[in-house]
């Protein structure tokens, strides 16, 4: 752990104290990663791949980030969003946001709000509760979230952004990240100039998405814009995102932009292997060649698609519940079924199950007709907003 600290107070599944001495799971991995060479510092910590899992709200929950390390090479995992405010004052939602376990390590925490004072207070929280690193908000496009002056609106504010962020630096021990936009619209790009502030004020990384806020999740990633980033800094890393869903993008995200790290979302939903091939592609030193890492080094056998998926339920219930879990999985079913060979009516019970028999039932019918998929494209059909981004 960074600053010193001991994990002893990071809330858990198990209760709000984790017992203290566990293992830090994310330092036995930057040790064999060490030995590949593709290893990347963030602040203190050292990390074991440059492929991190960027959040993603409702999705990127404890139980995801666990399941998707044990199938290898996260380089990093962030919490979804949390309402500064909210963490502080103790909602139960935001508090279950942030729990974690010694597994799920290394840990980013990703705070939004658009008061200061909310996310300094936020920041000192976990920086006091042994929480390794603390991400600050600054790319999402929701209203609810802008509305308040937080997400991509803190873009639009230049000065204020970087008296925020500043501000929040000074007051923890631990590494301060931010994520964000290219900037509000094609017209006000801000993310370089805002990068190279934040770099100045002691910020340890940058995620950029390459796209505005203007755009959504709408049109093409601008992976010049993301150079741009890349180049308006001096030193600490950039972390590309947008649109990375094979090996290959992965490589091109890198060799386009020059960005140190890749942080993939949607991608990894759709393949949780993804980071594990990343890695091994890596291993087997591939070169950073989008040409040359086309070739898939890994294909997870149909126990392992299996186990994945009841091993995510498991996690989930034993944090949730069985009820809440069950209406928390059903969104996953879209997102999963083409990976791991759901045929389509099994799929659709995954949308509608209710409880852990059912669930099990539903897996041991996968298990007797795995593959018999008649359309091998993912129906993922995630709840991105639609419609004029005026409306949202
Ligand atoms: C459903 C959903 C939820 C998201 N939640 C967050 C979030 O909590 N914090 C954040 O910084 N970005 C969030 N994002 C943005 C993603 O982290 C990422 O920047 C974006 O999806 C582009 O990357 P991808 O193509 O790899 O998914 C979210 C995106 C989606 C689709």
């Amino acid at each position: 752990m960074s600053a010193g600290r001991t994990e002893s107070s990071i809330p858990t599944v198990a209760s709000a104290v984790t017992p203290a001495g566990v293992v830090e799971a994310g330092a036995i991995d930057a040790v064999s990663a060490a030995q590949s060479c593709d290893t990347i510092r963030i602040g203190s910590r050292t990390l074991a791949t440059r492929y991190f899992l960027a959040p993603l709200a409702g999705y990127t929950h404890m139980a995801f980030r666990r399941v998707i390390r044990e199938c290898g090479g996260v380089g990093l995992a962030t919490t979804d969003l949390v309402q500064a405010a909210h963490l502080v004052s103790g909602t139960r939602w935001a508090r279950e946001l942030v729990q974690t376990h010694p597994d799920d390590r290394p840990l980013s925490v990703q705070i939004y709000g658009g008061q200061i004072k909310h996310l300094v207070a936020a920041a000192k929280w976990l920086d006091d509760r042994g929480y390794e690193a603390v991400d600050i908000n600054m790319g999402c496009p929701m209203a609810k979230i802008t509305g308040q002056g937080g997400g991509a609106r803190l873009m639009c504010d230049t000065d204020g952004a970087c008296g925020l962020v500043g501000r929040v630096v000074a007051a923890v021990k631990i590494p301060v990240t931010v994520k964000m936009r290219l900037g509000w619209d094609r017209e006000q790009i801000t993310a370089p100039a805002l990068a190279r502030e934040f770099e100045l004020l002691g910020v340890a990384a940058i995620t950029i998405h390459g796209r505005t806020r203007q755009q959504g999740f709408r049109g093409t990633v601008l992976v010049d814009g993301i150079r741009s980033v890349v180049e308006a800094v001096e030193r600490i890393p950039v972390v590309g995102n947008g649109d990375v869903r094979t090996v290959a993008d992965a490589w091109r995200m890198r060799e386009a932009t020059g960005c140190a790290a890749v942080a993939i979302g949607r991608g990894a939903l759709l393949d949780p292997w993804i980071f594990r091939r990343l890695k091994l592609a890596s291993a087997r030193g591939a070169g950073l060649h989008s040409a040359s890492a086309d070739e898939t080094p890994f294909t997870p056998s149909p126990q392992e698609q299996l186990r994945f998926l009841a091993r995510h339920f498991e996690l989930m219930v034993e944090q949730h519940g069985e009820f809440p879990s069950c209406r928390m999985f059903r969104k996953f079913a879209a997102w999963y079924g083409a990976r791991l060979g759901i045929p389509e009516d099994l799929e659709d019970r995954l949308r509608r199950f209710e409880s852990v028999v059912a669930f099990e039932q539903i897996v041991a019918d996968i298990r007797a007709r795995h593959g018999e998929r008649h359309d091998p494209r993912p129906t993922a059909d995630i709840k991105v907003p639609n419609g004029p981004v005026e409306h949202w």
